[in-house]
């Protein structure tokens, strides 16, 4: 292999998904994900069964991901992994096979803001996708997530708003709790929305002050309606589902759309990307084109395998550092409120 290419693995398990990747230049050569099927029986992940599958599953991916990139262990020069935010039992796996690794082979060790990951997540090398230029926004919904991110650099970013409670993501799954929808119940509602009729019924948005979200009053009033239809009409939910899923999301999305407008009103930065797993979702994708030509602004949506966790995008953050020599030392901690 030739000496002037950069080989970066990076690793993920902050929550459960297991996830490696081997990214050339910031080029993606592998990107490997073990979903955790078990955790869909119990209606959300259990952190216990979470770090038991991780330790099974991180030897196997991290096998596969050196495999399909057609490289030798020899060839990495630094092992980047997810240091925090999520569950600890999860994260202290990947820290750990990250350290052991980096220490068997002599190479850096690189630590990583799960976070920060999702956002540079943009900067992953792609023909035919742009990358934001700085200043600009960032916006990462995920299941444990909500920030309105400014961002200046690479390594130089503000939180400028974020959820007071429950993380976009939790708004739908919760709600496709309520309405018998397996977990994780995101992707399900998308496509039950496309099918059904946003504005069948209308649900309060909460009201925050400034850039901050809520999520936890929605899922209350969900539960509210639909427990009142259901005493008028057991079949309610059946007979509905698809317009009960498309108001929900078309609430979510107007609801983040709303503090959008207010952030880029306040920063006067038109630049806005999105990033986390419910930046898959098909309604928020298409409210973001739109607001192209009604507001005049500028996104980046990334390309579906880099919303969900992913290790790319924990290898594109370490391939960014590696650059700058940043490096974590040995005596590193995996840190379960990790701040961005
Ligand atoms: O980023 P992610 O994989 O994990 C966290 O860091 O939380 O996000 C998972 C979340 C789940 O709440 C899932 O329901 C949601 O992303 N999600 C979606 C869609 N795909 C995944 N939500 C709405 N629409 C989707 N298409
Ligand atoms: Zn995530």
């Amino acid at each position: 292999m030739s000496s002037k290419n950069t080989y970066i693995l990076g690793i993920e398990s902050s929550c459960d998904d297991t996830a490696a990747a081997i990214l050339c230049n910031g080029k993606v050569l592998s990107n490997v994900v073990a979903n955790q099927a078990i955790h869909e029986k119990y209606g959300g992940v259990v952190p216990e069964l979470a770090s038991r599958a991780h330790q099974q599953n991180i030897v196997p991916v991290v096998d596969q991901a050196i495999e399909q990139a057609g490289i030798s262990l020899s060839d990495l020069n630094a092992v980047a992994f997810t240091k925090g935010p999520g569950l600890m039992g999860s994260l202290l796996v990947g820290t750990s096979f990250a350290k052991s690794l980096a220490y068997g082979l002599h190479i850096p060790l690189i630590d990583v803001n799960h976070m920060q990951a999702h956002i540079l997540a943009h900067f992953i090398e792609k023909e035919g996708s742009e990358k934001p230029e700085f200043p600009f926004l960032a916006m990462t919904i995920s299941g444990g997530h909500t920030q309105i991110v400014r961002v200046d650099t690479h390594f130089k970013m503000t939180v400028i708003g974020e959820t007071i409670d429950d993380a976009v993501g939790e708004a739908f799954d919760k709600s496709g709790k309520i309405l018998g929808l397996g977990y994780p119940a995101g992707p399900e509602i998308d496509k039950r929305a496309k099918l059904g009729n946003p504005k069948a019924f209308k649900f309060t948005k909460p009201k925050v002050a400034g850039l901050n979200f809520s999520f936890s009053g929605l899922k209350t009033a969900i539960l509210y309606f639909v427990q009142k239809q259901l005493k008028e009409n057991p079949q309610f939910i059946e007979e509905n589902l698809n317009d009960i899923c498309a108001s929900i999301q078309y609430t979510i999305v107007q609801i983040l759309m709303d503090k959008l407008k207010v952030a880029v009103k306040e920063t006067g930065i038109k630049r806005i990307a999105i990033g986390g797993g419910v930046s898959a979702n098909s309604g928020v994708r298409d409210a973001l084109k739109e607001a192209e030509t009604r507001h005049g602004w500028t996104t980046f949506i990334p390309a579906f395998e880099f919303t969900t966790d992913n290790a790319a995008m924990i290898a594109i953050v370490g391939h960014l550092k590696y650059l700058e020599k940043n490096y974590a030392d040995q005596t590193v901690m995996a840190t379960a409120r990790l701040k961005l």
